[in-house]
């Protein structure tokens, strides 16, 4: 539906799904389902993590919790400013909570050394990160991650939640980016 914008289909529905699944089950082994902590807390990085945090959410045995937040570090170029904002930021306090950030890709791992830093200040029980994708880039930098969904190569994506200029989140695959849209 996007004419030839898409050059590939680097993950499919299928693949997607069904690594949900396994991340679920490694998830919820994590979290016993009635910690004195409460329900597990799942907090969301808007835009992009949001389809696969319903999906994750749906698939795991244990109760959670959400919350987003929405932090900005790109604009609408396509590498990383390392300068992050607010833009939205949790509604509820997470002191004594476990917290399990979602994300949905991890680049040069600027956006998260930030943002567990930040929410590592505000007191959780507990502070975790599962990603669904992971670029080459991430791996030089220092970023504690419970589970990665794939490692990719270092090629802009989109789809299932990922954008570029706000386009092709709802594509349900993960695919990689024709450089002549932005002009590559
Ligand atoms: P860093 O570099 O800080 O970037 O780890 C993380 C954030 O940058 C966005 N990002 C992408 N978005 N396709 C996208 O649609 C990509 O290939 C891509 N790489 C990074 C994303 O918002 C992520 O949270
Ligand atoms: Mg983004």
């Amino acid at each position: 539906m996007y004419g030839d914008d898409i050059a590939s289909v680097l993950i499919s529905e299928e693949e997607i799904a069904s690594k949900v699944d396994e991340l679920a089950e490694l998830v919820a082994k994590r979290y016993p389902a009635d910690a004195p902590e409460g329900d597990l807390l799942l907090v969301g990085v808007l835009k992009g993590a949001i389809f696969f945090m319903t999906d994750l959410a749906k698939k795991l045995t244990v109760p959670t919790q959400m919350e987003f937040m929405a932090v900005s570090s790109y604009g609408s170029s396509t590498s990383s400013s390392g300068v992050v904002r607010i833009m939205k930021d949790l509604d509820k306090d997470i002191a004594g909570r476990n917290v399990l950030i979602v994300e949905d890709i991890i680049d040069s791992g600027l956006t998260l050394s930030w943002l567990l830093r930040n929410l590592s200040s505000r007191n959780p029980a507990s502070l975790e990160v599962v990603t669904l994708l992971r670029k080459p880039d991430a791996l030089r930098t220092q970023v504690d991650v419970m589970a990665v969904g794939f490692d990719i190569p270092n090629e802009f994506v989109v789809g299932y939640g990922l954008d570029y200029a706000e386009r092709y989140r709802d594509l349900p695959y993960i695919g990689t980016l024709d450089p002549k849209v932005y002009g590559g």
